[in-house]
């Protein structure tokens, strides 16, 4: 090429770039609304923006991956935790991880109970965005599963869970309806909406959000025999099963568990969960030694 020919190219090649820039652009922001659900907008979200940008939540924690690597990936919280958690948890984050066990601690922010109540709602609009699978490898709250990574299933011992870990793999979604309903329960665990892994490890005495539910069979037995289970289970099952539709009815002790008698497990599961799906989860649980 002479150099003129080397002018015209960088000069075509400049010209095309931008074209395609300013296609994109333009494309990008005709499906902002759709993608982002701009009718979805409430004030409540936007005060919970403020909120968000005057406390600098951002020097610490990530949305869509954008800020600080310090603290977990937000973008889906609401959908993970759920509001009566993240209430108590932004009212004293200081009651949910010791400093020794976690290493890392979240500052109290002081937030009234308004902002809280914003800030939960503008979580909820961010956790709805069609993000397109951005951030390709968010950094997970404690314990939220990553198929094909999850280190729970080396921990745990029981028999059953074992059995059902040769038949598939973590994170697997099973096809037919005739596979071992542990199994399918295991699977479940890992893939329910909120997922239930992000709460519950499965490992003796790891407390995440939830319980740790190794062993959740004999403490259903205690808790049954014991005074002050009000609920209405006679067997281990039916406890297991009345604590996923009705989480309330029985109290784990703690009270980075539940406030005002309401438990911190969200009480979706009755409804968003068919009867065979929850009997499944039963199974899976009443083998967890
Ligand atoms: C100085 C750093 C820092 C700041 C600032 C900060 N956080 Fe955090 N946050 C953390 C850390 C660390 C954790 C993780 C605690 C753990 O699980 O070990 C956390 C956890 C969380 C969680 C998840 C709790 C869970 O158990 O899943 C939420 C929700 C949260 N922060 C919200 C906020 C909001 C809202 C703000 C601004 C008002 C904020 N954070 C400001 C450090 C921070
Ligand atoms: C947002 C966190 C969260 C999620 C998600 C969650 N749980 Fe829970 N779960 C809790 C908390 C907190 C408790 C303890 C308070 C209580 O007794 O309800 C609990 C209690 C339980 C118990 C009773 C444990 C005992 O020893 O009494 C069972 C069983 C259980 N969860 C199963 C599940 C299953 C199955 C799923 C998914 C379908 C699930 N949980 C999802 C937070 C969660």
């Amino acid at each position: 090429m002479n150099k003129r020919q080397t002018r015209a190219f960088a000069a075509i090649a400049t010209a095309v770039s931008v074209v395609v820039f300013l296609g994109m652009t333009v494309d990008s922001h005709r499906q902002f609304p759709k993608l982002t659900h701009t009718e979805n907008i409430t004030p409540a979200v936007t005060r919970g923006k403020d909120v968000w940008h005057a406390n600098n939540c951002i020097n610490c924690h990530t949305i869509f991956g954008e800020g600080a690597y310090y603290a977990p990936d937000l973008t889906k919280i609401a959908q993970q935790r759920g509001a009566p958690y993240l209430t108590a948890f932004l009212k004293d984050p200081s009651k949910f991880y010791d400093e020794q066990r976690h290493r890392r601690l979240m500052p109290n922010p002081d937030l009234t109970d308004e902002d809280i109540a914003a800030l939960i709602a503008f979580f909820d609009w961010v956790g709805k965005v069609d993000n397109q699978g951005w951030p390709p490898r968010p950094i997970l709250v404690t314990g939220a599963a990553i198929p094909g990574m999850d280190m729970s299933m080396a921990q745990q011992g029981a028999a059953g869970s074992a059995k059902a870990a040769e038949r598939l793999p973590p994170g697997a979604r099973p096809v037919s309806g005739n596979e071992d309903p542990i199994a399918l329960g295991e699977a479940l665990f890992r893939s329910a909406t909120p997922v239930c892994s992000a709460c519950h490890s499965v490992a003796p005495g790891v407390n995440l959000a939830g319980p740790s539910l190794a062993g959740v069979s004999q403490r259903a037995e205690q808790v049954m025999a014991s005074a002050d289970y009000k609920g209405s289970a006679d067997s281990v099952e039916a406890y297991i099963r009345e604590s996923i539709r009705t989480p309330s009815a029985y109290l784990f002790p703690g009270d980075m568990f539940s406030a005002g008698g309401t438990s911190f497990m969200p009480n979706t599961y009755a409804e968003s969960l068919t009867d065979e799906q929850i009997e499944h989860l039963v199974a899976y649980l009443s083998t967890l030694k």
